[in-house]
């Protein structure tokens, strides 16, 4: 008989498939169970590796890397530009440390932060004092941008490393999505140049719906040593050293425990046959939605940019609200994509920089379709068929 199992299709159900179980176990068995061990350094060289950057710091989550990052990099009372449409954790991280968000509209020809945007904020907007930058209509210094590259792709960026040298702003790459994307065939350090290393962060995630999963689990990769060394002290409790108890400062404790890191480092060893395999699921998409149906749009890609096809995004040329509805009725698990955030009540006094309100007609239009690294060429069908059947 088929179970509710069998009948659902997951939104985004991870996949396990690798040497987990026997990097898990070998961590238990050597004791090595919490914050040190073996693991760690292992995942954090390969993370730092993946990113062309000299090192990475694991910590609990996405969100707690962002914290951190905002917390080396960002300014207490100062702006930060972020993306008016991703998932949250950027946008609270930044108000948790004492920043102000400006939001920023994405572009409907990348689906990306609008760089054309940013720019025109900076001119229009913007003076210059002292050699910083102030936002005539708050008043406030502006001093960074925090990128958040959304559905596996990338934001533009030269064009936005550009922007940031010219106006001297911090840049934070929330990452979180698409781990192991390359631009102009580099990996993402390569974008930074050396004398920019302190004022560009790179943040990642990994739960359980990201590329890879280590369960929960986050981290924080820059091409500054320095910047990593204050990232690993600040994020393990701030100690001078490991025997006395003298915290130089108010540490905290974010740090990923070996069991996680072990599960990090297997699914690190598929990483790319992984993205291969969401590319070719990608495709198959595309495919079968352009046979089947007229006027649906695929997440746009940024051309310069190799993606990881993290999540298959599409705009209906109808609102999405009650299609969704009639397929997660048949247990196919599709999502709306998230609300613009100066839509929600907690980020509404903040400043919103937009251009035909692009993320309320994503929000409205898109859907994001099952797209977990285990979903089958024949689920990708059933998921299609219905989609179209919904959209008559
Ligand atoms: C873009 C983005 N940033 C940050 C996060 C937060 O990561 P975490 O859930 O590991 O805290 C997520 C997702 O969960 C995300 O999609």
């Amino acid at each position: 008989m088929q179970t509710f199992e069998d009948r659902s299709i997951d939104n985004y159900a991870p996949l396990l498939n690798g040497r987990e179980r026997d990097y898990v176990l070998h961590a238990i068995e050597s004791g090595w169970v919490s914050y040190g061990g073996r693991y760690v350094k292992e995942f954090e060289t390969l993370l730092a590796q993946t990113f062309g950057c000299a090192d990475a710091v694991t910590v609990a989550s996405g969100t707690c890397a962002l914290q951190l990052a905002f917390e080396l990099a960002g300014e207490r009372d100062t702006e930060i530009l972020i993306p008016a449409l991703t998932f949250a954790a950027p946008a609270s991280a930044a108000v948790r440390a004492g920043m102000h968000p400006v939001f920023i509209d994405l572009n409907p020809q990348t689906w990306q932060i609008d760089d054309e945007l940013l720019a025109a904020f900076l001119e229009e907007r913007c003076v210059r004092r002292d050699g910083r930058v102030v936002n005539t209509a708050s008043g406030r210094l502006v001093s960074s941008i925090c990128l958040v590259h959304l559905w596996g792709d990338l934001a533009r960026l030269d064009r936005i490393h550009a922007l940031a040298r010219q106006w001297n702003l911090v840049v934070i790459h929330d990452a979180a999505q698409c781990l192991g994307a390359c631009y102009k065939g580099m990996p993402l350090g390569a974008s930074v140049p050396d004398d920019r290393a302190d004022q560009i962060i790179f943040t990642t995630s990994f739960n359980a719906n990201k590329i890879i999963t280590t369960g929960a689990g986050g981290a924080l990769i820059a091409k500054s040593q320095s910047l990593c060394r204050k990232a690993r002290h600040l994020s393990s409790t701030a100690k001078a050293d490991t025997m006395s108890f003298f915290h130089d400062d108010y540490g905290l404790n974010f740090r990923m425990s070996n069991i996680n890191a072990a599960i990090g480092v297997a699914q690190m060893e598929l990483l790319f046959d992984r993205i291969h395999r969401k590319q070719k699921l990608y495709e198959y998409y595309a495919t079968a939605i352009q046979k089947r149906m007229d006027g649906v749009r695929l997440a746009q890609r940024t051309p310069e940019s190799a993606g990881v096809f993290w999540m298959t995004c599409i705009e209906l040329p109808q609102p999405s609200r009650s299609v969704i509805e009639k397929l997660v009725a048949q247990h196919i698990m599709v999502r709306p994509v998230w609300i613009p955030l100066p839509q929600l009540p907690v980020y509404s006094r903040f400043q919103y920089y937009q251009h035909d309100a692009f993320s309320t007609h994503l929000h409205e239009h898109a859907i994001m379709l099952p797209s977990g690294p285990g979903i089958t060429e024949a689920q990708v069908d059933r998921v299609v068929s219905a989609l179209a059947e919904a959209c008559r």
